[in-house]
């Protein structure tokens, strides 16, 4: 693999995942809204402004990345907040489809002309999207959200498999970063697993649902 972008870069697991492939001697084009310290001393190709809910991302997009060609997408910016059906903030909702849901199918869209045969989108959904792991109920906008952008990782898996463009479905495991209050296993340790996946991919695999842990997940 030469090169990978990686949305949501600036922190948690995007940061992390841009860390590891940079070890490994890829080159990342890291995307944020703004760049933290932390980033900017990687050695990533650092892309701003790239706000995944925002319409006008593809231009942005394309106007960063060019004609080069990518082999690695990581659609992994996303936002979790919580509903309950008591308080049901139809408004934030909203905002979790633009940015869990929207954000992954436009930042894919934009960047088609630069994958190829043997590239891979990972898709950084959750179980939480799952139907069959949902037993405790509760947060309406985010479980719909990442519902919703498993059935694009689907849909995309269908539409790119003549191009020999691949697409995974990974839910990280619940990670110590700022969205779970820093809660759950390392960023490193989540990463490690989601690079593991991407290395076992293969294209009977496109479309599939797996835990970073190795473990394939009920939809
Ligand atoms: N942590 C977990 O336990 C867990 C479990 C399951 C799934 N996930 C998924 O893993 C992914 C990464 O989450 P994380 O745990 O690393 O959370 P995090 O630390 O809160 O990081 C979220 C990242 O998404 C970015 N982001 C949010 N809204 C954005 C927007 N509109 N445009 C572009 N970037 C945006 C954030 O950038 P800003 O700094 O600009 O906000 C940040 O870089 C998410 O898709 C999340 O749903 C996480």
């Amino acid at each position: 693999m030469k090169r990978a972008l990686i949305t949501g870069a600036n922190r948690g697991i995007g940061l992390e995942l841009t860390r590891q492939l940079l070890g490994r001697g890829v080159a990342v084009v890291a995307t944020c809204r703004s760049a933290s310290p932390e980033l900017e001393v990687t050695d990533a190709e650092v892309v701003s402004g790239i706000d995944v809910g925002d319409d006008g991302v593809d231009r942005k997009l394309v106007h960063a990345l060019g004609d080069r060609p990518l082999d690695l997408l990581v659609n992994n910016a996303g936002i979790l907040t919580r509903e309950s059906i008591e308080d049901l903030d139809l408004d934030r909702i909203r905002r979790q489809f633009e940015i869990n849901s929207l954000g992954p199918l436009r930042v894919t869209r934009a960047l088609l002309p630069n994958l190829h045969r043997g590239s891979l989108i990972a898709i950084v959904t959750s179980l939480m999207g799952s139907m069959a792991d949902n037993s405790s109920g509760g947060r309406y906008g985010y479980r719909m959200s990442k519902a919703a952008v498993n059935a694009a990782g689907v849909s995309l898996s269908h539409d790119l498999r003549e191009r020999g463009i691949g697409v995974l479905i990974l839910h990280p495991g619940m990670v110590a970063t700022e969205m779970t209050g820093g809660r759950g296993i390392s960023v490193e340790q989540s990463a490690n697993g989601l690079l593991a996946r991407i290395d076992a991919f293969r294209p009977q695999r496109t479309g599939t649902f797996w835990h970073a842990d190795g473990r394939p997940l009920p939809w």
